[in-house]
């Protein structure tokens, strides 16, 4: 059979793919994103979410990729004969190229925060924090060199292959992560006023509720599983003939939502603890946090000075393994279509990334004009990946799977012919023909204010 390398162990398939899935995403995004919404109450219906669209997008995505044993591109082709759908591929990897553009630039504000925390340049008070932030973020220099280091590291962890460099990445740095998350909410969590934190978020107050955090949490679920790019889909290519794909999906959402239910514990607690508001939004991490950690652990100068050094390097190790899924697309796509060497088509993707992760830096106050429609490069990139790319390389996989496959392809692919999880098929099918399109149209229809 082929000669395609793929993850060489069942550990290794779990802790890349949700290294691939837990990223700023979990870390920064959902803790926002459910400030805003209400905490307990969205948290909700964002398990709704994951189960009844995340769960079934995972696995459409896992079935096209393992079966197709190739890039994104070709193995939407294998599965259905028809070059037709290769766009849905070339859409992936083209949308992962953008997010990976900009997310390196928010990844490199990490490395930058680590690094500052680090030599004791970010402590001052409320003022001192919210101008250097302002004032690093503008600058022309700093940012673009960060960003661009973040992608480097990328690119040195893919050039080492899949099993050399994504497994083992994904083997050292998730124990990690996970070790710093659950450190510093207990340190959070120990904080006098913290449990009203905590009850923010596990006492649900459905007054809130409204399509709005309806629509919001489906987003999230969305972006936070790496649904819509065919990122999952490439992975899915390097699991093995064993694996067990509903098991593998349900693991990775329990994952992700773990972690991103830990990063509301780690962060709340301490934003309830000094008295600001949760509903802070996106610069939460990078404006309030580091005064949060100062004035939370005034007592204790030392420990709040590590805290924010534990925190900074946990979201850059979060990113890390989410741009390496990233990168990995593109790679995969330029070293089997275009059959160049995989260092040569990694540079390709690096290029091009690192191009647009200075022009979204810049974007964001050191050059005025970098613009489009009227928002930053880098607001732009965001929200045209996030409201319109992924959604629509969802509908399309849906709808794909749903009523294009081959329905014994697919019932053998997902039940290891026929060996594992044969009850479950049903339900999928009757999922992803209807709910999940419909669902996802209804986003659509929000994002364009058309409902
Ligand atoms: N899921 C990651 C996060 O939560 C981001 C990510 C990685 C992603 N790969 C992706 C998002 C592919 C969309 C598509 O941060």
């Amino acid at each position: 059979m082929s000669e395609r390398s793929g993850f060489a162990t069942r550990v290794g398939v779990i802790l890349a793919t949700a290294g691939s899935a837990v990223g700023l995403g979990n870390v920064w995004r959902f803790p926002y994103v459910a400030g805003q919404n209400g905490g307990a109450a969205f948290i909700i219906i964002y398990i709704g979410c994951l189960l009844v669209l995340g769960i079934p997008g995972m696995l459409s995505e896992f079935i096209i990729g393992r079966r197709g044993q190739s890039n994104a591109a070709r193995a939407y082709h294998n599965f259905s004969g028809s070059r037709i759908w290769r766009m849905v591929g070339h859409l992936g990897i083209l949308t992962s190229t953008i997010i990976l553009g900009f997310y390196a630039v928010v990844a490199g504000w990490c490395l930058q925060y680590l690094f500052a925390s680090t030599v004791g340049t970010l402590s001052g008070d409320a003022q001192y924090v919210a101008n250097y932030f302002s004032t690093f973020a503008s600058n022309p220099w700093k940012p673009c060199f960060w960003g661009v280091a973040f992608i480097l590291m990328t690119h040195f962890v893919i050039v080492r292959g899949v099993q050399k460099g994504i497994e083992r990445a994904s083997k050292i740095l998730m124990p990690i992560l996970f070790i710093l998350l659950v450190v510093i909410v207990i340190a959070a969590c120990s904080l006098p006023g913290a449990w009203q934190g905590v009850t923010f978020l596990i006492k649900p107050n459905f007054s809130q509720l409204d399509h709005h955090v309806m629509l919001d949490a489906l987003g999230q679920a969305f972006f936070s599983l790496s649904l819509g790019t065919a990122c999952l889909c490439t992975y899915a290519s390097y699991f093995s003939r064993e694996t067990h794909l509903p098991r593998a999906a349900a693991q990775i959402a329990f994952i992700d939502l773990g972690i991103a239910i830990l990063s509301g514990l780690m962060i709340f607690p301490a934003v309830f603890a000094v008295g600001v508001e949760p509903s802070q939004g996106p610069s939460l991490i990078f404006v309030t946090l580091p005064n949060v950690f100062q004035q939370a652990f005034t007592a204790m100068p030392l420990l709040g000075r590590v805290i924010a050094i534990l925190f900074y390097a946990l979201l850059v190790f979060a990113a890390l393994t989410s741009t390496i899924s990233m990168h990995e697309i593109g790679t995969a796509f330029f070293t089997e279509e275009l059959h160049l060497p995989r260092k040569r088509s990694a540079w390709i993707l690096t290029t091009v990334c690192s191009v647009l992760a200075v022009l979204c830096s810049l974007s964001v106050g050191a050059v005025e004009g970098i613009s489009v429609l009227g928002q930053s490069l880098l607001d732009f990139c965001d929200n045209l990946t996030a409201k319109f790319m992924l959604p629509l390389g969802g509908l399309l996989t849906s709808i794909f799977i749903g009523w294009f496959a081959n329905q014994r392809d697919v019932r053998d692919e997902l039940t290891n012919h026929g060996t594992v999880a044969q009850r479950l098929f049903p339900i999928y099918q009757l999922t992803v023909r209807f709910i999940v399109p419909v669902l996802i149209l209804l986003v659509f229809l929000h994002q364009f204010e058309l409902l």
